[in-house]
């Protein structure tokens, strides 16, 4: 079991060049359940090249990023400018990261693995920040994909059993959709063939 974090230098790394690591389009989970909803302010945490917030923006939401990379924000900005957005941006890491709480309408994440222990001490730190009837919509690989070739962290520490991940976020929520799903990924080279994820979309209740 992995404990060791995929650092920024890493990241910087994959987002240098010219290519887009997870391509420039929204993740379509995240598309199909945010198209219908209305816009509002949304966090969109470790975005990466921001593919996901870009795409919000043109949606008419108010999009803002944390991301541990300098390269990512670069990116994403390059991204938003050829889109005519704008999105706000910060480097910055969860484990440290301070959130207002009830400052969003949705949080929307692809791919946002991090070790289990900080998963279970911040990402509900996290949601703090959604507002009452705000969505926390999200797609992330489940432990099976270890065994299969279409991306995603190699520790089964980072993946996700829905179980336990709703046992550490779901109070508090009411659910849209849980599920486990065998897909097909067409997202880019590194996000390619059938692959096992999680996808959750949940409310934030009045409790
Ligand atoms: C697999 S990439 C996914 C990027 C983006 N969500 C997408 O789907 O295109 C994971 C992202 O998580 C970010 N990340 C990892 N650990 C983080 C942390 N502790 N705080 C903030 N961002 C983090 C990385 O910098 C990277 O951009």
């Amino acid at each position: 079991m992995s404990n060791v974090k995929f650092g920024a230098d890493a990241w910087d790394a994959r987002y240098s060049g010219d290519g887009w690591a997870y391509g420039q389009e929204p993740n379509r989970w995240l598309e199909e359940r945010i198209t219908p909803l209305t816009p509002g302010k949304a966090l969109f945490p470790a975005d990466g090249e921001g593919r996901n917030a870009v795409w919000a923006a043109t949606m008419g939401w108010q999009a803002h990023v944390f991301d541990l990379s300098e390269v990512g924000k670069e990116k994403c900005t390059q991204l938003a400018t050829e889109h005519n957005v704008s999105v706000s941006y910060d480097v910055d890491d969860l484990e440290t990261r301070n959130f207002d709480t009830e400052e969003f309408d949705m949080i929307a994440c692809s791919w946002f693995h991090v070790p289990w222990n900080m998963f279970t001490t911040h990402y509900p730190r996290m949601l703090g920040a959604l507002k009452v009837g705000g969505h926390f919509i999200t797609e992330g690989y489940h432990t099976s994909q270890l065994e299969m070739n279409s991306g995603g962290p190699k520790s089964s520490d980072l993946l996700w059993n829905l179980d336990e991940v709703m046992e550490v976020i779901g109070n508090g929520f009411e659910i849209l959709h849980t599920d486990v799903e065998t897909t097909i990924l067409d997202e880019s080279d590194l996000h390619r063939g059938k692959a096992r994820v999680v996808r959750i979309h949940l409310v934030k209740l009045n409790t």
